[in-house]
């Protein structure tokens, strides 16, 4: 309904500007022209949309707010644009104007988007606008750990929003800042070297399971043994010096980490395009150099940092943001730094970003207000660019605490989706078994699968992300509830009409829509188009997962209290063509959040 709340924004500006001249005209001298206040209708009794403009008005121009409506309202009366659009404007309360769009323009909507791929939902080429490209940072593990839950949440977040992005025509940088380059190496290659040399030489020589046992290790003799540290310290300068064998070995170790990561993403069917923190490596001595060049670089205690304006730590002095060590190393923000720069800086040196968008944890808000606020003062965000932290916030148990397996251990990826598909799996059976079904194998393993998979991506989505939120297998795989399972069951259902005679697939020659329920229906489907833009704006999956979850609510109302196979034409194939757009904005919409849908479970 965006373009119809565009154009009534524009009929309603129009009739005030008639009703007001003078107002208007004194309104827009002053820089702040007048506002219809146009807003979704807040109760369904009060029609679609309400208009608020005559409100503030009052006071200016010395009048009651109900007179003002009033004024407005036989202005509107007086366009017949608007009359072709809306039923007669209701007046309420203090001077609210109460506006419901007239059934046969909503019931044309409904044609107009049974034949359109896009459900109605603009692309940005549509809106004239160049499509710029946008960034989206996300996943990002370590190299030689493991991939945790919250890399978890920032890939399946960071997914979403991508795909949410690329649907609506922007070009995305999907971009997996993985980190390949820190002082871990240092520590891991020379513990390796006394422990398990072949690893440095030969692929496959150790796997990922080893690799972070060695770290752990490896990390333990750098901060018990001064030695130790000092080789570590020496290996990382030659490895980012660029001393071949230090290179080959860590490139074994970065493909080692790279397939075991690559396994969850083919799993969930996650496209990423890594460049890592290494690849910044060759930038590191430009950013510094920048920074001093633009004066705000200081020496404080050896050390080369930008105090931050406005941030100042417990002592109430200025907290610094450190680019480079004392000991000459640059760090994880000096990276962040130079990847910003590069980003942002026009092709071919760079990637013309016009956002850049990053999906990490909570905990990293500061490191982002810092990094970010650095690279405005150095000048590397032009003026139409925007850089946003996208902060999620923990996985805990089902205790509150932090997610742990059984016996206290961290929760591995692999574990944690194989667990969720298994799941899945008895409870089909279970279903199965009741319902007296029999499928084979091939059905019982796919719909597993996507349920369970399904099952883990919508319970993260589902919640603001930043929120903590408590993982339970069994609150995401009920049937019942804000839950991946209800809505693929309510696509079935669709399909199973579909299977029943309903024929979906032909759009109707002519909509005629009677009962409320229908109408409750229409209403709902063309609510997308805003609830994507305002995805695309807030970066808030959870908006589309609540508005799938209402969708499939007012379609399984509509389905239970109103007949469709059995209803008598024309009736019955206005209905099919709800189910069918329901079943499209379902799958649209899951789409959008990474999840398949089924057509039958
Ligand atoms: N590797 C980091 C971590 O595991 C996340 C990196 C996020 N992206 C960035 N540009 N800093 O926490």
């Amino acid at each position: 309904m965006l373009r119809i709340a565009q154009t009534l924004n524009g009929q309603l500006l129009a009739a005030m500007e008639r009703a007001f001249p003078e107002a208007a005209e004194g309104a827009r001298a002053a820089g702040q022209p007048l506002d219809p206040q146009l807003a979704p209708a807040t109760k369904p009794e009060f029609g679609d949309f309400q208009a608020n403009g005559a409100l503030p008005l009052a006071k200016p121009l010395g009048q009651p707010p109900r007179t003002i409506a009033t004024a407005i309202v036989a202005q509107l009366a007086a366009d017949p644009a608007f009359a072709e659009l809306c039923l007669e404007p209701q007046i309420a309360g203090p001077g609210f104007i109460n506006l419901t769009l007239r059934p046969e323009r909503l019931a044309a909507e409904v044609q107009l988007r049974l034949g359109d791929g896009r459900l109605g939902v603009p692309s940005v080429a549509d809106d004239g606008g160049a499509p710029a490209p946008v960034i989206v940072d996300f996943s990002s593990p370590n190299i030689a750990k493991e991939m945790h839950v919250g890399h978890l949440r920032s890939t399946i977040i960071g997914d979403s929003l991508a795909r949410v992005l690329e649907f609506r025509g922007h070009s995305v940088l999907r971009l997996n800042h993985v980190g390949d380059w820190g002082t871990q190496f240092g520590m891991l290659i020379t513990h390796l070297k006394q422990v398990a040399p072949e690893a440095l030489i030969t692929a496959d020589a150790v796997d990922l399971g080893d690799l972070v046992a060695f770290y752990r290790q490896a990390k333990q003799r750098f901060d018990d043994d001064e030695a130790f540290q000092t080789t570590s310290r020496e290996e990382v300068v030659k490895l980012q010096g660029g001393d071949p064998i230090s290179r080959r070995a860590w490139g074994l170790l970065c493909d080692q980490s790279r397939r075991e990561f690559q396994t969850i993403y083919d799993r969930l069917d996650i496209r990423l395009s890594e460049r890592g923190e290494s690849f910044y490596n060759p930038y590191l001595e430009a950013v510094v150099a920048d920074l001093d060049a633009a004066g705000l670089l200081v020496t404080d205690d050896g050390a080369r940092c930008v105090f931050l304006e406005g941030v100042s730590g417990k002592d109430g002095k200025p907290l610094p943001v450190i680019v480079q060590k004392s000991d000459g190393g640059f760090n994880y923000a000096t990276t962040d730094l130079a990847a910003i720069r590069y980003r942002f800086a026009p092709a071919p040196g760079g990637d013309g970003a016009r956002r850049v968008i990053y999906v990490t944890d909570a905990g990293q808000a500061n490191h982002f207000a810092g990094v970010f606020q650095v690279a405005r003062r150095a000048g590397w965000i032009p003026p139409h660019g925007s850089v946003e932290h996208v902060p999620f916030g923990l996985v805990q148990g089902e205790d509150g605490k932090k997610l742990k397996t059984r016996a206290g251990d961290t929760v591995r990826l692999r574990d944690l989706l194989d667990e969720a598909v298994e799941r899945a799996e008895a409870d089909l059976r279970r279903r199965l078994a009741e319902e007296e079904r029999s499928e084979d194998e091939a059905f019982i393993q796919h719909v597993a699968t996507t349920v369970g998979l399904a099952a883990v991506k919508y319970a993260d989505l589902s919640q603001n992300r930043t929120t903590n939120y408590q993982f339970s297998f069994d609150r995401m795989l009920a049937l019942q509830g804000n839950t991946a399972p209800y809505l693929l069951y309510a696509v079935v259902r669709i399909a199973g009409i579909a299977r029943k005679g309903g024929a979906l697939a032909a759009a109707a020659a002519e909509l005629h829509f009677t009962e409320p329920q229908e109408w409750a229906l229409v209403r709902e489907l063309l609510k997308l188009d805003g609830v994507i833009a305002e995805v695309e704006e807030e970066l808030l999956p959870n908006r589309l997962c609540t508005y799938l979850f209402e969708l499939s609510q007012v379609f399984n109302r509509f389905y239970d209290q109103v007949p469709v196979l059995k209803a008598e034409e024309p009736a019955r194939a206005s209905r099919l063509a709800l189910c069918r757009l329901t079943a499209d904005t379902l799958k649209l919409g899951l789409g959008l959040l990474g999840i398949p849908t089924l057509e039958r479970m």
